[in-house]
């Protein structure tokens, strides 16, 4: 495609994505990567075709290179390669049989006993241990995430980002024999696609971009008046995929609501405390 062609590409991916116009400027650079990100989607199926382990490496070693909060590299990946290991992990989460038959699975954690070593080693007491000291390796662990699949997807790769493993994180951090202090924030599932995914719509600009201050009214009446709107679109986006005869779409509100009606991980904080971390 030349530029023009991407342009036009990119502007319409927006317009699918967000049900608005956003000006592509003329002359910009790095439209194929503005485009790959707009048209970003999670799949749940790859062909059997192997992700090989020089590949993951690659992937990995793109993604650590994420900005870093105090360039403290609180971040760190687990490629779960030994065929025992994976069943284990996998059968942590019998409910998403795309994590079992993902050609590479890899799990991000953030690391804030690296921080605390730095101080161990020199004599020195650890002075940061409050709920910053949790949240820093928590932001630098999503950044490179985030770089994986941005790398994976740029590869002609796909990805699905498993946060269901959270559900079962001490498991998991044993037999991912993670030290105090390291926590999972999410699997990835990597993997070459099968087929082609629709994009999935986000909420219009007017309720999550905003300038200078938030233009949001104290009863979030602004808010609904959008996610309204988000669930009408939502609905045609979903009926119009929909085969002949299958059940009516549903609204994402409603989607949402009845996916956290009973609480989820709710020991999440204990995991978090009995890693180390001081969550004050
Ligand atoms: C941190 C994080 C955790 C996620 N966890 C899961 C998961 O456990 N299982 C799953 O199938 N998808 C998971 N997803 C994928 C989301 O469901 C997906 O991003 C969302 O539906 C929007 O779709 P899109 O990425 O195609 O735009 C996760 C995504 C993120 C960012």
């Amino acid at each position: 495609m030349d530029d023009a062609d991407t342009a036009g590409a990119l502007h319409r991916a927006l317009l699918e994505r967000f049900g608005e116009t956003v000006e592509v400027p003329e002359g910009l650079d790095g439209l194929d990567e503005l485009l790959r990100m707009a048209t970003h989607a999670t799949h749940r199926a790859w062909t059997d075709r192997a992700v090989e382990p020089g590949l993951v490496r690659l992937l990995a070693a793109c993604a650590l290179g994420a900005p870093s909060k105090s360039y403290l590299q609180q971040a760190d990946i687990v490629d779960v390669r030994e065929p025992g290991l994976r069943a284990e992990v996998e059968a942590l989460v019998p409910s998403m049989p795309w994590i079992a038959d993902a050609p590479a699975l890899l799990v991000v954690c953030g690391n804030g006993r690296r921080f605390r070593r730095l101080f161990e080693r020199r004599g020195q007491p650890f002075t940061n241990e409050h709920l910053d000291g949790f949240f820093n390796p928590a932001v630098d662990a999503a950044l490179v995430l985030m770089n994986l699949i941005r790398a994976a997807e740029a590869a002609g790769l796909a990805c699905c980002p498993i946060s269901v493993l959270r559900d079962r994180a001490a498991r998991l951090a044993e037999l991912l024999r993670m030290p105090a202090h390291v926590f999972p924030i999410a699997g990835l599932c990597i993997g070459w696609p099968v087929g082609h995914r629709d994009v999935n719509a986000r909420l219009p600009l007017s309720a999550t971009l905003h300038v200078d201050r938030f233009d949001e009214d104290r009863d979030g009446r602004r808010d609904d008046a959008a996610i309204d709107a988000f669930d009408a679109r939502y609905v045609a986006a979903q009926a119009s995929r929909r085969p002949p005869g299958a059940a009516p779409a549903t609204a994402w509100s409603d989607e949402r609501a009845r996916q956290y009606a009973t609480a989820q991980r709710e020991d999440w904080g204990d995991f978090v405390r009995a890693q180390g971390f001081d969550t004050r």
